[in-house]
């Protein structure tokens, strides 16, 4: 894996972190809860490197139990991917461990730990790597994180959701007709089964929405990361198309749309050119019947024009972006050649039990893919469930589809009955994780590894 990195055209510049996971009271809105936290805030602060750059980051570990740090959708080196007990040995609490890699491609990332249900509380932040020419221009370069909140209200927490989900799957818990089971025909029937008290977008809570100010006449390009745990976002701008330039960090040929469906783990980057005014930048929690929001404001806007709070845009119901819309830049496809290697993978499991796997079996029993160094792969997933799952590989960028001009992703959701196949090239040696990111179907066992044995 030391090999592969020196292969990576770094630029020798060095970008040093230094991050402090710990039990924190955080304000959301009026609300004061106990959760865990980077550095204090949610989203913990956004680290921006440029491709190429060296990644030193010394994480802190002041939790009551052990973490990691999991760079999401970038292609690493193995051994500092933070798969606990896989790539690494946990970071136990009152240790430190020390992240050190060459950061391959530019693009919208985000990194959480991949411990547990770690994620469904304030650990998580994005990870923004520049262009090494910056294609702007850009007059305001905008992340904007979504999150499903519960972590400390109203007595709850991740242990308690999961074990309220086992519970409701072996019939203990009277559910009546009040079956809290989300429903959304875009994701094929159940769209998440946690309920949540809120919705965050860049950790503020509807009634307390971030304003993001463009200058007159100028363009923003809006970075939408869903750091979710159990819900599918459908993001809008009132009055407004967005033109999609990049999916999971990589190129796409613009594509003008109204609305786009995020799950967990993706990432889209839009840009948008607002009309002068104050408008609506609302993500739905899609088939849960509640929002997320901020409000994009042109400087020359009228400063007591502002959306109503309800408003709910139009366009969240106008065209929708479709994978098949995505269509890879040339510098971002992968070659033309065939497969070396096809596997076929079934998504398995139910709300019965809360029981996840890959062909019947839990991450425990599942034997490993296994796969060489050079091999073109590719892997077929199955949906045998009546649930959408948000599959993502690990280490690599794969390519959404058998198409050549197929679009570079790192996390695809596949729905219910659905069937997805992906490529990619087997060019980063070590032991990877491919799983879906609903954080409690992983932890209930989701999750599979492909292993390079050559
Ligand atoms: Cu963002 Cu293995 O995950
Ligand atoms: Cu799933």
């Amino acid at each position: 894996m030391a090999a592969r990195e020196l292969e990576r055209p770094g630029t020798g510049r060095v970008s040093a972190f230094d991050l402090t996971a710990a039990a924190t009271t955080l304000s959301i809105g009026r609300r004061q809860v106990n959760t865990w936290a980077y550095g204090g805030q949610v989203p913990g602060q956004p680290l921006r490197v440029r491709q190429g750059d060296t990644m030193a980051v010394r994480l802190r570990n002041e939790l009551p139990e052990a973490t990691t740090i999991h760079w999401h959708g970038l292609a690493v080196r193995n051994d500092m991917d933070g798969v606990p007990d896989i790539t690494q040995a946990v970071v136990g609490p009152g240790a430190s461990f020390d992240y050190r890699f060459v950061v391959p491609d530019a693009g919208t990332y985000w990194f959480h730990p991949h411990m547990g249900l770690q994620l469904d509380c304030a650990l998580y932040a994005p990870l923004i790597v520049e262009e090494k020419d910056d294609p702007g221009p850009y007059d305001l370069d905008q992340v904007v994180v979504l999150d499903d909140w519960l972590d400390g209200i109203d007595g709850n927490s991740p242990e308690k959701a999961l074990k309220d989900l086992v519970s409701m799957g072996t019939g203990s818990m009277d559910m009546g007709d009040t079956t809290p089971m989300a429903k959304s025909s875009v994701l094929g029937g159940d769209a998440g089964d946690v309920t949540y008290p809120l919705h965050l977008m860049n950790g503020r809570p509807p009634e307390d929405p971030e304003t993001f100010t463009v200058p007159a006449g100028g363009r923003a390009r809006l970075r939408f990361i869903n750091a979710g745990s159990d819900t599918a976002y459908r993001v809008a701008v009132g009055g407004h198309r967005m033109t999609v330039t990049h999916a999971d960090g990589f190129p796409v040929a613009p594509v003008e749309v109204d609305t786009i469906l995020i799950g967990m783990g993706e990432r889209y980057d839009v840009t948008v050119d607002p009309l002068t005014g104050a408008w609506p930048l609302v993500a739905l929690a899609e088939g849960k019947d509640a929002t997320a929001r901020a409000i994009i404001r042109t400087s020359d806007a009228v400063t007591s024009s502002a959306p109503p709070a309800a408003a709910r845009p139009k366009e969240l119901d106008g065209k929708r972006l479709r994978y098949s819309d995505l269509v890879a830049t040339e510098e971002a496809r992968l070659s033309t050649r065939r497969a070396d290697l096809h596997q076929t993978l079934g998504l398995t499991g139910s709300m019965m039990g809360n029981s996840w796997g890959f062909d019947g079996k839990p991450f425990a029993d599942h034997a490993p893919i296994e796969i060489e160094q050079g091999q073109r792969v590719r892997l077929t997933f199955e949906n045998t469930t009546s649930m959408w799952h948000p599959i993502h590989l690990h280490g690599h960028s794969f390519r959404l589809g058998t198409n050549a001009a197929g679009a570079r992703k790192d996390t695809v959701n596949v729905l219910p009955g659905e069937s997805v196949t992906i490529d990619f090239d087997a060019d980063n040696p070590g032991q990877w994780m491919t799983h879906c990111h609903n954080t409690y179907h992983l932890e209930q066992g989701m999750a599979l590894l492909v292993s390079y044995v050559t």
